[in-house]
């Protein structure tokens, strides 16, 4: 393993025919074959040691990072973190959210140990991370590349300059570097601002130089600590759609913290939630915008998703109870089940009167979910067998107490 770090200034050197060996590669993967055939036998042992084991479903096998137990107690008394386990996929875009002081960047800076956790282990590639020397610590670094909030760009340096500066320290030659750093200029969309100083760039535009930067060595793996926000809505978004560009064409694994639920909705595929330095829960983005089981999962996501009740509608649903027999119901869709007539057919089967109060319908990365809230007329029998039904249908029914 050491000697194949050794080689690693090498394969970044090979610049552009690297990144078709990489397309190759991911192509190859996307069709169901053997990705680890469509590789050179230097780069295949670099950049794809899972490769010829992963099989679908096989997560053992696709686990990049694996902790176990982590703490962090930091001097003073500060416990940043509390017995954490995660495991990180190839290729994946997981995200870290939690509110400030959650211990998010403490966990992000665990993963290429800038921060040492006092308690517990962590394995990136199947290798025990706290057993490296200084050395072996140095070269693994160049295989997890950073972006932060505040982009740390070098303001005496240019924007093709910073870019060049890991394939610098990592004794590229100059052709090549020249070469790496066309690419890399192309690939975040700066090549006019090639020459330019970071002062004389925009937020968004900086951050590109960030990623670029970050990439420059061919991390396996890309850390972003709020990498958008210092930028604005807009800028965000263009910043999280190159991420999402760059997850699926280099089938780069990519972990964020934030604490923005949008960003999470935006690119992640999968989530977890920290609170105080603890795991509060962790799943598909699907499933815990869909079904959170902790309240700070909740409030987080009242940020995106409007399941509170507005005042005015309370108000009106308690009029609609007062004026006869009823129940307030909430109704909550996810996948097929929005596009089931349930509720029309509920109605016409057990002669209920539905008030539609309050809704919206979202899409999650291609899976729609939505949450509907009624107030449904009949008789308590009736109601029970008309919850019942539409439960059937997948659709979960909760009864809202005003
Ligand atoms: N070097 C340090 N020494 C002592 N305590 C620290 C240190 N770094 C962080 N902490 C404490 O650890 C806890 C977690 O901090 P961390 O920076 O990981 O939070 P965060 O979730 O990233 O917050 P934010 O969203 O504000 O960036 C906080 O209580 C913080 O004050
Ligand atoms: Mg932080």
């Amino acid at each position: 393993m050491t000697e194949l770090i050794r080689t690693l200034p090498l394969v970044a050197a090979q610049g552009g025919v690297l990144s078709r060996w990489l397309t190759a590669w991911r192509d190859a993967g996307n069709r169901g074959g053997d990705r680890s055939t469509a590789l050179p036998p230097l780069v295949r042992d670099i950049v794809a040691p899972t490769a010829a084991t992963q099989g679908v479903g096989d997560v053992a096998a696709s686990r990049l990072f694996s902790l176990r137990t982590i703490g962090k107690l930091f001097d003073g008394g500060v416990q940043a973190l509390d017995d954490i386990n995660l495991d990180i996929r190839e290729g994946e875009i997981f995200g870290i959210i939690g509110r400030s002081g959650a211990g998010k960047s403490t966990l992000l800076r665990t993963l290429n140990l800038l921060e040492r956790p006092s308690a517990g282990t962590i394995e990136f590639e199947g290798r025990d991370l706290l057993t490296l020397d200084a050395a072996e610590l140095r070269q693994l670094r160049r295989r997890i590349g950073m972006i932060f909030q505040h982009f740390n760009l070098l303001s005496s340096r240019t924007v093709a300059g910073n870019i060049a500066l890991p394939l610098e320290l990592a004794g590229v030659p100059e052709s090549h570097i020249a070469t790496r750093v066309d690419e890399l200029l192309d690939l975040v969309g700066l090549r006019e601002q090639r020459d330019r100083y970071p002062n004389q760039i925009s937020g968004g535009q900086k951050q590109r130089v960030g990623i670029a930067r970050a990439l420059a060595t061919e991390p396996r793996v890309l850390l972003c600590d709020e990498a958008t926000s210092a930028l604005d809505p807009e800028t965000t978004q263009s910043i999280l759609a190159l991420l999402a560009d760059i997850n699926r064409r280099l089938g780069l694994t990519i972990v964020l913290i934030t604490h923005q639920m949008q960003v999470i909705k935006a690119i992640a595929h999968r989530v977890a939630v920290l609170d105080g330095g603890h795991l509060a829960e962790q799943g598909s983005v699907g499933d815990i915008f869909t079904a959170p089981t902790q309240e700070i999962t909740r409030t987080l996501l009242r940020e995106v998703i409007g399941n509170d009740i507005p005042a005015g509608v309370r108000d009106r649903a308690a009029r609609l109870l007062e004026s006869g027999e009823g129940r307030i119901w909430r109704l909550s869709f996810r996948g097929e089940s929005v596009d089931r007539p349930a509720l029309t057919e509920a109605a016409e089967r057990f002669g209920l009167k539905i008030n539609l109060l309050h809704g919206y319908i979202d899409d999650i990365q291609g899976m729609p979910f939505g949450s509907l809230v009624v107030a449904a007329a009949g008789a308590d029998a009736v109601l029970d067998a008309a919850a019942a039904f539409i439960e059937s249908q997948d659709i979960r029914v909760e009864e809202v107490v005003l």
